[in-house]
């Protein structure tokens, strides 16, 4: 508008000179203003927003999620410990993933979970196995692989077809339940699938929806009275002006569907919650001309590598455009020692000098969650605006987190979970 850009109500160089960068700011505003939209869309039946942790977990985002009366779909005993420490209730909480070990899985019992996502026969048994030995019962579903081949935009987040590690082929589904049937620690309560990530068309959600009523019925006449359908995320939104997945047509379509089975609905968004609320704002340290324009900042792929691992694309532009620049196709790189450390690459920019900030779009999810301290780097600081109240909510990393674990060590080694559980 000015020529400077804002987040919320505050000008995001006001940001940068507070906090530093790089950093991740992110609209609570507008997350908020997304659960909203979904709570709406899916209005018409009784439904579970098991928002998707891995896609952002701050604690601060997650405790404004649980206000609003949001679970939490989590793949971790790390996931589900953040959960539970931003106040969402066990039972709004949903645990996905292949590997899950033993101390997880106790953590997750004793916390109470609404259920597990099992996804292979060998963690059915496990999980009875626990449970029984505990004393409690294991609410699951099974995560059924539909062997739909949604288009994603990468290999690496089409989960839904028969070639991935997830889920259980659905011929073999029912066995499992079946199985489940004679245990007295376990209870099926019901059926999940998830079929990847940045999916924009509703088709194929569609088809997968179809062949898990399938699924359904046939047990229903075997007598395994299942109460829920897990329809899992992926809901894709626009990083470069292209569609977004229409979730109200979607609910649309979905909703009447799983009414007429009689079955409540758990949704798992996470990217299509946060993505576009958030923001990373760097600094450019030197433009280089070495054949190529390269803008060096100092974010790079430890902060976000998306664009490294995915080929995704984020928007990058100058915070503060008052001053005219020329366009030319620039690489934007950071300062690790690695050719694929860049955040955009032959990308038309207005050439900025060293010092401008640049801000790098629709990074609220699977950006801070996927950041790393390669290159020994620290992570970078998070804060978050609410209209014109901002606030950090996540300090920038200190050396001393760095070699935090290090040094001093007694020879105990801990296990996975097992130091507060
Ligand atoms: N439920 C399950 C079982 C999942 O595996 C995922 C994501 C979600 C829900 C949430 O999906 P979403 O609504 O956020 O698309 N790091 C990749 C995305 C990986 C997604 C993994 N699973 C990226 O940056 O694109």
């Amino acid at each position: 508008m000015d020529g400077e850009l804002r987040c919320g109500g505050v000008r995001a160089a006001d940001l940068a000179e507070r906090f530093g960068t790089p950093l991740y700011v992110y609209d609570i505003r507008r997350i908020e203003d997304r659960i909203q939209a979904f709570q709406k869309a899916f209005a018409g039946i009784d439904h579970l927003l098991a928002y998707s942790v891995k896609a952002n977990g701050n604690l601060s985002i997650l405790r404004r999620l649980a206000a609003l009366g949001c679970g939490a779909d989590i793949t971790s005993a790390g996931e589900l410990y953040r959960a539970r420490k931003a106040g969402i209730p066990a039972e709004h909480i949903v645990f996905a993933g292949v590997g899950k070990t033993e101390p997880e899985m106790v953590y997750a019992l004793r916390e109470g979970i609404y259920a597990f996502n099992v996804e292979s026969a060998g963690e059915l048994e496990r999980l009875d196995a626990v449970a029984s030995r505990l004393g409690l019962r294991a609410r699951f579903a099974v995560r059924v692989n539909p062997d739909v081949l949604s288009p994603t935009p990468h290999e690496y987040t089409a989960t839904g077809h028969a070639a991935t590690k997830f889920g259980v082929p659905l011929e073999d589904a029912a066995e499992l339940y079946r199985w489940a049937a004679r245990r007295r620690n376990l209870e099926a309560r019901g059926v999940d699938v998830h079929i990847g990530s940045q999916i924009v068309d509703p088709e194929p959600y569609l088809t997968a929806l179809e062949a898990v009523l399938r699924l359904v019925s046939v047990l229903r006449t075997e007598g395994v009275p299942l109460s829920y359908l897990d329809l899992g995320g992926g809901y894709g939104i626009s990083y470069d002006a292209g569609p977004e997945l229409n979730v109200e047509a979607l609910a649309q379509a979905v909703v009447p569907r799983v009414r007429e089975a009689g079955l409540s609905l758990v949704v798992e968004p996470g990217r299509s919650v946060v993505g576009d609320a958030g923001i990373l704002l760097t600094r450019v340290e030197y433009v280089k001309r070495a054949g190529k324009t390269f803008v060096i900042v100092d974010g790079g792929m430890s902060d976000l590598i998306r664009p490294s691992h995915y080929g995704g694309y984020h928007a990058v532009e100058r915070v503060d455009t008052r001053i005219p620049r020329r366009t030319e196709a620039v690489d934007v790189v950071g300062p690790l020692c690695e050719t694929g450390d860049f955040l955009a690459r032959d990308r038309p920019l207005d050439v900025p000098e060293a010092g401008e900030l640049l801000a790098v779009r629709t990074v609220g999810a699977y950006g801070f969650s996927m950041a790393s301290n390669y290159n020994a780097r620290r992570r970078p600081a998070e804060c978050m605006v609410d209209g014109d109240r901002v606030t950090l909510v996540r300090r920038r990393e200190t050396l001393d987190d760095l070699v935090r674990g290090e040094e001093n060590l007694d020879g105990a080694g801990v296990s996975e979970a097992g130091e507060d559980r």
